[in-house]
């Protein structure tokens, strides 16, 4: 420890086996504590341990190792737990932490309560997610916990002296600490751990049990040798195992149970649609098989992943590019191939966190969808009504547009559903979506100040209605056309300034009526909508970083192909031709009703503009990087009408004018808009995106007019919309390189 203070004075560890060793080990040789006490029912182990150097000294008596100890750690047989508390209690300090290492947590809270009458505050249990497949004192290991996890799972009541002291131990030892209530672990164990285990022991039971045994082990393959691995290991702990976590175990043994009934019956009854259905949708869950520990439906673990963007200043941008598909009409491709009639094949889906955790949330729906491959994509729909029940909450991480949509389609789904996002979007206001589905008869809780997790109650009748929106949002608009597809009547929404108009283009698309007025779209309920193909542009939010920055680099000349140029979406293109951008625009089409254009982008001396106000909802995702043109341009830019953006995934008012000034370029921000005078010198320093995409990709352009090198923080979140934006960069000639993975 940096300060040479141990947590804890004296430590008790009882069981010397694997787990307790390596704890004892560990506490030791990183000073956790003064001294380590270890007691084992076979005393020759704990002399051992003295020897070893795992422990300072052994006791030869429970009590021995117990009174005077400030931390208690049992480490014995989960079975045992009951006994050895009852034995240590008359030592067992009243101030002392107690805690444990098991692998279930609700029958050692059965034990304490048990023992003591109640759960001490200070009573905090846990379990390091750790192992090997050596036991016994002779194989603990002080590294054994560094980079794993550790689950702690403290009552509401606990102690925070206590909390934190087991949090800091446990970091000591090089482990990640998390934590959470003692049902949930019981059930993530369950299910990830638990069940695995009983399958791999069932399994090979049965095949030994075979007449044919002798050659089924002499042709087992190596995926035989992967799944049943764990059926290698200590029956007797797992026997303890199964029976103290009974309850979670036997819900989703049953769980499994009817699915591989229902594999089954498919097998029989040669229906190959489920089995395509589940092993496709099995297989993208292995492949997020990290983000589907949690349980959850999908998670994005960028928050743990730490990805610095560190660029060398100057260059030029040169090339011929095509940038990732269009994120919102990813988003709805999915969405309404997935409540169509038939089979809907989309090209150059964006394969991007935001689109990908859309995807993932309708498999969680029951809806087969193969891919992505390549940008290819084949939903098989499932008609208006198909959609299931599905398990858990959808998480669907970053996204915004995600989190709006489905609400307006969740609310009038026959069952109730729960949908939540990560910190950032945890923090976006969802009441401008909440407020009108409850005027069509929605039943909708959300979370304070009206933030996910959103809880949508099914079974709700839902009634058209008219609705005049506050904000220009697409967003809004698209999720009450949606719910509108199956709302009583006409569902109406008028926009104060146009919004992308992709929802309403796309459901022609599909055959689904819109009616559109001046700013209003309005759609009646209870149609339905037909598999189409979609052909999915390039997304011009993320060309707008390239335009922006071959046309502020010197000598550039870039051609960016088959860019969506909707006209809701082509507000970058005028406001930067409006400050002398050399933008030209060829090879005009129309795909799949949607406008698409190759474009090629030159160097142009750039000059400052007043922005105007109906172009901000037409370029509402490019003004970060629309503050770099305005920081290389020639005198002053003004944006008003923008406060939009202070709730988008970050505020990105703020954040810009954080990182620029970190870069000694002064702007003035105003509640609506910024003011930015051009041509300041942009130097070098460290960035902090506040794990905004835009905000990392748009300061990654910054650099190109750089006098010095840039680090930007926290930028695993660009491959929420575009990935492969490293590479892409490198490739036109921005200098840029990554630090951790990505
Ligand atoms: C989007 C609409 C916009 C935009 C977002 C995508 C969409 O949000 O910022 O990135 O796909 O409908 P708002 O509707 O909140 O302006």
């Amino acid at each position: 420890m940096a300060d040479n203070q141990p947590l804890f004075q004296r430590v008790a560890v009882i069981g010397l086996g694997l787990i307790g060793g390596s704890l004892a080990s560990a506490i030791r040789s990183h000073n956790l504590a003064r001294v380590v006490v270890g007691f084992d029912q076979k005393p020759e182990d704990a002399a051992l341990g003295v020897d070893l150097g795992v422990i300072d000294q052994a006791a030869t008596t429970l009590e021995q190792a117990v009174r005077g100890s400030d931390l208690v750690v049992l480490a014995v047989p989960v079975r045992a737990t009951r006994v050895v508390l009852e034995q240590i209690r008359p030592w067992l300090a009243s101030d002392a932490v107690l805690t444990d290492v098991g692998s279930t947590k609700s029958s050692f809270v059965a034990d304490v309560k048990a023992v003591f009458g109640k759960l001490s505050p200070r009573v905090i249990p846990g379990h390091p997610i750790a192992g090997s497949e050596k036991s016994g004192i002779r194989a603990a290991n002080p590294d054994l916990f560094a980079n794993h996890k550790v689950i702690l799972t403290p009552a509401d009541d606990a102690d925070a002296a206590a909390l934190s002291g087991l949090t800091a131990l446990w970091e000591g030892t090089g482990a990640t600490v998390l934590t959470m209530s003692v049902a949930y672990h019981d059930e993530v164990l369950a299910a990830t751990s638990h069940l695995p285990h009983l399958i791999a022991f069932s399994l090979v039971d049965t095949l030994a049990g075979e007449d044919q045994n002798m050659d089924i082990f002499r042709y087992a393959a190596g995926g035989f040798r992967d799944f049943t691995r764990i059926a290698a290991s200590d029956p007797v702990m797992w026997h303890d195992i199964f029976l103290s976590n009974r309850d979670a175990v036997l819900r989703v043994i049953d769980h499994f149970t009817q699915d591989l009934d229902q594999l089954r019956a498919a097998i029989a009854n040669g229906d190959g649609a489920t089995l395509l259905r589940v092993f496709s949708r099995a297989k993208a869950a292995r492949e997020h098989f990290s983000k589907m520990l949690s349980g959850q439906a999908y998670v994005t673990n960028n928050t743990d992943k730490q990805v610095i963007f560190s660029m060398q200043p100057g260059g030029t941008v040169r090339g011929d590019i095509r940038v990732p598909g269009d994120k919102s009409m990813s988003h709805r491709s999915i969405m309404l191939g997935a409540l169509a009639e038939g089979i809907t094949e989309v090209k150059g889906f964006l394969e991007g966190e935001d689109s990908l955790a859309t995807l993932q949330a309708f498999r969680d729906m029951g809806v087969t969808i193969e891919g992505p491959e390549d940008g290819f994509v084949r939903i098989h729909g499932v008609g208006m009504h198909g959609l299931q029940a599905p398990r858990g909450p959808l998480y669907l991480g970053n996204s915004g547009t995600a989190m709006r949509l489905f609400s307006g389609l969740l609310a009038a789904q026959p069952f109730d559903s729960e949908l939540t996002g990560d910190a950032s979007l945890s923090k976006r206001p969802m009441g401008r979506v909440a407020d009108p589905l409850r005027a069509m008869g929605a039943v909708i809780d959300t979370a304070e100040g009206g933030r996910p997790p959103l809880r949508i109650r099914g079974g709700n009748p839902l009634t058209g209605i008219h609705y005049e929106m506050p904000v220009a949002s697409a967003q809004v608009k698209s999720c009450l056309l949606l719910a509108g597809l199956y709302a009583e009547g006409v569902t109406s929404v008028t926009e104060p300034a146009p919004t992308r108009d992709h929802t309403e283009r796309m459901l022609e698309g599909f055959g689904y009526h819109v009616h559109r007025d001046g700013a209003t779209a309005s759609v009646t309920g209870g149609g339905k909508l037909t598999a189409c193909a979609i052909d999915v542009p390039a997304d011009i939010s993320s060309a707008a970083f390239f335009l922006v920055a071959a046309s502020i680099a010197p000598d550039s000349d870039l051609t960016l192909r088959h860019v969506g140029m909707n006209p809701t979406r082509v507000g970058v293109i005028n406001i930067l031709r409006q400050m002398g951008a050399n933008i030209e625009v060829l090879e005009e089409r129309v795909i799949g009703g949607e406008p698409v254009a190759d474009l090629r982008v030159r160097s142009a001396e750039l000059r400052g503009i007043d922005i105007p106000e109906d172009q901000v909802p037409l370029a509402i995702d490019e003004f970060p990087v629309l503050f770099i043109a305005a920081t290389c341009a020639k005198g002053r830019t003004v944006l008003r009408g923008a406060e939009e953006l202070r709730v988008k995934e970050s505020d990105r008012i703020q954040v810009m004018a954080d990182g620029l000034a970190a870069l000694g370029v002064e702007t003035t921000v105003t509640p609506d808009g910024i003011v930015i005078e051009g041509g300041q010198t942009i130097g070098g320093g460290t960035v902090e995106s506040h794990e905004d995409h835009r905000i990392s990709m748009s300061f990654a352009v910054a650099s190109l007019r750089a006098t010095g090198p840039i680090r930007i923080n926290d930028c695993a979140n660009v491959a929420t919309s575009f990935p492969g934006f490293v590479d892409l960069a490198k490739q036109t000639g921005i200098q840029i390189s990554t630090e951790g993975e990505f």
